[in-house]
């Protein structure tokens, strides 16, 4: 559907540059299905990522790495039907650019072509320089992502604050500007101490999105699932939750089950 005579502008990779430059705080949050989407869009969310977060919220996995490439398609084509204003961001997952940069670009191009998304997100600084390069060659935006990297998960041994020393500290920002250099639109900073974001968000010109960085980075993500409540496992000291939804779908369940046993659902004005 064309969006020419609505009233909202669409989010472009480009007016999330402007808003940096204006200092308008830049939304983002995952979805990995149509309602959640359709919901979060209407809402007026800036950014939606469809993360490689689905292997953990919708598959039940521990980690990121197990979900594939088809998966993300999925996830992503059904973000993109129920979306008409946020910029729909999707991650390629772990071992479908790692490998090469020809893998990666057609890793990403599968991405763009097949849900209609409108940008991709990857984990990694100077290691994956090639395949970004590769990829952003062929006309495809990319969201970087530093610091705590998931998918890297058993090379770090722990989900624990990341660059805290001086040399880590270093590198992350090293890494920023050179994904910046290579043309990366914006970059999430994952788990890292306030101060250092708000000295990465500074030396770069690109808007750093933050989850668990602190405030002073240009715009903040959080798993749907965990502000909204839904997951309860979850405590993070950076998460804030929004709702409690857990509570809310339970007594609802409950309630629906105590109406079916009691015989009172469905009454005589729900039948036909
Ligand atoms: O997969 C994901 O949800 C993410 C965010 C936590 C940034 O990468």
């Amino acid at each position: 559907m064309s969006t020419q005579n609505k009233p909202f502008k669409k989010l472009t990779t480009h007016r999330l540059l402007e808003m940096k430059q204006r200092g308008e705080k830049i939304s983002m949050l995952t979805a990995y299905d149509y309602s959640m989407a359709q919901i979060i869009d209407a809402a007026g969310i800036d950014v939606i990522l469809v993360g490689d977060s689905a292997s953990n919220v919708m598959a039940g996995n521990e980690t990121t790495l197990p979900i594939t490439l088809d998966h993300m398609i999925y996830h992503a084509t059904s973000v993109v039907r129920a979306v008409e204003r946020s910029l729909v961001v999707v991650d390629i997952p772990f071992g479908y650019y790692q490998g090469n940069s020809s893998e990666a670009l057609r890793s990403a191009i599968r991405i763009m072509k097949e849900s209609g998304a409108h940008a991709v997100k990857m984990e990694g600084g100077s290691e994956i320089k090639e395949s970004v390069s590769r990829i952003l060659s062929a006309g495809v935006p990319i969201m970087g992502h530093l610091g705590l990297t998931p998918q890297s998960i058993y090379k770090f041994g722990t989900y624990t604050v990341r660059a805290k020393e001086e040399q880590e500290a270093q590198k992350l920002i090293e890494d920023a500007q050179l994904l910046e250099d290579c043309g990366c639109f914006a970059v999430v900073l994952e788990k890292i101490p306030a101060k250092l974001a708000g000295q990465v968000s500074q030396a770069i010109k690109i808007p750093s999105i933050g989850i668990g960085a602190g405030p002073n980075t240009d715009g903040q993500v959080l798993v749907v699932h965990d502000m909204l409540g839904i997951t309860k496992e979850f405590n993070p000291r950076f998460l804030r939750r929004y709702a409690d939804l857990n509570q809310v779908i339970d007594g609802a369940v409950k309630n629906y089950i105590q109406d079916i046993k009691n015989g009172s659902f469905p009454n005589m004005d729900e039948s036909y």
